[in-house]
């Protein structure tokens, strides 16, 4: 199995990354979860963030952690999850999973770190039921042709400090190649981060299709 290892990033993503919690991102984890239910593969949840904002619909929770030092704060936070939730290793690209066995992928701030994100993407509708949800909260390439410029320049560097983070990715026009989007916002966070290259983001609902006949 690939290996992501990112020592370095994962202390300081573990140390700083909850310092936006208290200037709105909690409430975007409650917008990206609210009325989830049944069984819910999450993929990429670092210190397990997201955890504490799970509805009581949700039976399980399955979080597919490849980084081993975010894996065990993961495995940390899960203990006081509203919900069950078991951490296991494994990556985006091979999920530890049988095929249709979940009725929701969730991830956020993933896309910006896989190799592969139309890989990715095919291996979570691969573990979806049929018309089960992807829920999404990524951080996207600007509208803007301007602050796209910056994060272009940015990229150059940001990748490397930041685990692997890449900041002009058009992930939502990744996502739509395999899902059909159901509802999406744009907007930026944290709104005083004026030039922040992550800045620009995207939060929604992505539904898997049915296949004709069933
Ligand atoms: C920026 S952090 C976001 C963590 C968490 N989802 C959150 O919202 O706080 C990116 C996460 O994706 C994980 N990751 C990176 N590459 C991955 C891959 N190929 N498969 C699964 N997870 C991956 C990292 O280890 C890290 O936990």
């Amino acid at each position: 199995m690939a290996q992501v290892k990112n020592p370095l990033f994962a202390r300081y993503f573990d140390r700083y990354g909850a310092r936006n919690e208290d200037r709105g991102n909690r409430e975007l984890r409650r917008e990206l979860l609210a009325g989830l239910s049944g069984r819910v593969m999450e993929v990429g949840p670092g210190s397990g963030l997201n955890f504490p904002h799970y509805p009581a619909s949700v039976s399980e929770v399955v979080a597919v952690e490849p980084e081993p030092y975010l894996r065990s704060r993961a495995q940390e936070a899960a203990m006081s999850a509203p919900v069950p939730v078991r951490v296991a290793d494994g990556t985006a690209a091979q999920l530890p999973a049988a095929n249709g066995e979940f009725d929701a992928v969730v991830i956020s701030g993933l896309l910006c770190s896989v190799t592969d994100a139309p890989a990715a993407l095919s291996e979570f509708s691969r573990v979806l039921r049929q018309a089960g949800q992807l829920r999404f909260y990524e951080h996207v390439r600007s509208r803007d042709p301007l602050f796209a410029l910056l994060q272009r320049f940015a990229n150059l560097f940001w990748p490397r400090l930041m685990g692997g983070c890449h900041v002009q990715r058009q992930t939502l026009a990744a996502i739509s190649e395999v899902f059909t989007i159901e509802f999406c916002r744009g907007f930026r966070f944290p709104p005083s981060a004026v030039l922040s290259p992550v800045a620009p983001r995207v939060i929604g609902i992505a539904r898997k299709a049915v296949a004709p006949g069933t």
